[in-house]
């Protein structure tokens, strides 16, 4: 991310300042940084330290209900009748994980009462619905539907939600480094000219909050692959100032510019972020392969090294064997998958596509929780064999229309 600061800080780093003048308290200077001293890293001033605690309260260790099925085959399930609840800690239900990301939904209904912050990895949170404020130490950070909310670890913070809409998550969990793709960005970092968005893209904190206030102030924070509680008698925000290279931030997939060409191009043309052994990439709507001999759908795919899971975020799925807003796929490594049949020729010709679709991508095998089970399609394996699955819609109408063309597998 791009160096940034936000209310005052002192000239120099390590030197006298103090929050009201000569008699004043010393303000209190904390580096958060990645990779010991040697990453990205941000210094932030305190009215107290940020080490102060009241209580100590309870550890709880995350619990991960997987469920290994008993057969491995592309799977397709539906989030939309998970039910809502929880606020947007507690209301984490986790569908998929490895040692390298995890994915959760969460669809809260509660305001938080306390703050979270996560200790061991960077988040990403998916917005298919909902809008709200993401409260940190940082900053205000506004965020609305279609937004990837990036949080740093280290970032204390608060949802703030307004009440009575839907919220409709997909939470992420790295205990990687959430970043830009590294073929995206020059020797300095900035992102190149060929990169699908530019730093006007990405929203940092706009406003500061800055309260010296004492009371009673619940932190939960993701620590030692469980949820460690402490109470502090200080509001955990009483930043005065910051700068630096860590900071949370927004990007709405409206402003990925996708790209086309006159054939097919392949899914790193839709890489967003990337992780230790994962990418997550979205797949917006766009003009498709022009040139009059293009087949505008994605050849078939053999995953030898990885797993595909595509979430529909919005659009017209009609073309998908039983696919819809809300659902999710997952192509497992180890067997070829494809437009389904029927599709490739229905679409031969259409202009434009308006799917949206997040992708993530891992390099090794996902494990599945009984949350998936809950929510799973199994006839999905079966849906490129018309003999086996009944008709395959493949196009809601005669002629190719640019609304039943998913490019998206
Ligand atoms: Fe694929």
């Amino acid at each position: 991310m791009r160096y940034h600061q936000l209310g005052s800080i002192p000239a120099k780093r390590h030197v006298q300042v103090r929050a009201n003048g000569a008699g004043s308290p010393l303000l209190v200077e904390e580096v958060l940084g990645y990779e010991g001293f040697s990453g990205n890293e941000t210094i932030l001033y305190h009215l107290h330290s940020p080490c102060r605690l009241d209580q100590v309260g309870a550890f709880r260790p995350i619990v991960r209900e997987e469920w290994v099925p008993d057969a491995h085959v592309h799977r397709l399930a539906d989030a939309n009748p998970l039910p809502a609840g929880g606020d947007p800690v507690s209301g984490r239900r986790l569908m998929m994980f490895n040692n390298d990301i995890e994915a959760w939904v969460c669809k809260p209904t509660e305001a938080m009462d306390g703050y979270y912050r996560n200790g061991e990895g960077d988040e990403v949170v998916y917005v298919h619905r909902g809008r709200g404020v993401l409260r940190t130490v940082f900053g205000r950070v506004e965020f609305r539907e279609r937004d990837y909310v990036v949080i740093p670890r280290g970032t204390t913070h608060q949802f703030e939600l307004p009440e009575g809409e839907e919220q409709f998550w997909l939470v992420f969990h790295t205990p990687g480094e959430i970043e830009t793709p590294n073929r995206y960005r020059n020797r300095y970092g900035q992102l190149l000219e060929h990169a699908p968005f530019s730093q006007r893209d990405f929203h940092a904190p706009a406003e500061l909050e800055t309260y010296d206030e004492s009371g009673s102030y619940e932190v939960t924070v993701r620590v030692r692959d469980g949820l460690q509680t402490y109470v502090l008698d200080r509001h955990p925000f009483d930043v005065v100032g910051w700068d630096g290279y860590v900071w949370p931030y927004t990007f709405n997939a409206d402003d990925f510019e996708p790209r086309a060409g006159r054939f097919h191009l392949p899914p790193p043309a839709h890489q967003t972020f990337q992780g230790p052994n994962f990418v997550i990439c979205t797949f917006a709507p766009r003009m498709l392969d022009w040139d009059p001999q293009a087949v505008t759908l994605p050849y078939h795919h053999s995953n030898i090294q990885s797993e595909e899971v595509m979430f529909y975020a919005a659009g017209d799925y009609a073309a998908r064997k039983g696919v819809d807003v809300g659902c999710m796929t997952l192509h497992p490594s180890g067997l070829p998958h494809g437009p389904q049949p029927g599709a490739v020729e229905k679409a031969l010709g259409a202009t434009s596509t308006n799917e949206l679709a997040v992708m993530w991508d891992t390099f090794r095998p996902l494990r599945l929780t009984t949350l998936w089970r809950d929510v799973d399609k199994p006839e999905y394996a079966y849906s490129w064999n018309p003999d086996k699955s009944g008709a395959i819609p493949s196009g809601n109408g005669a002629s190719p229309e640019a609304a039943a063309v998913t490019t998206s597998d």
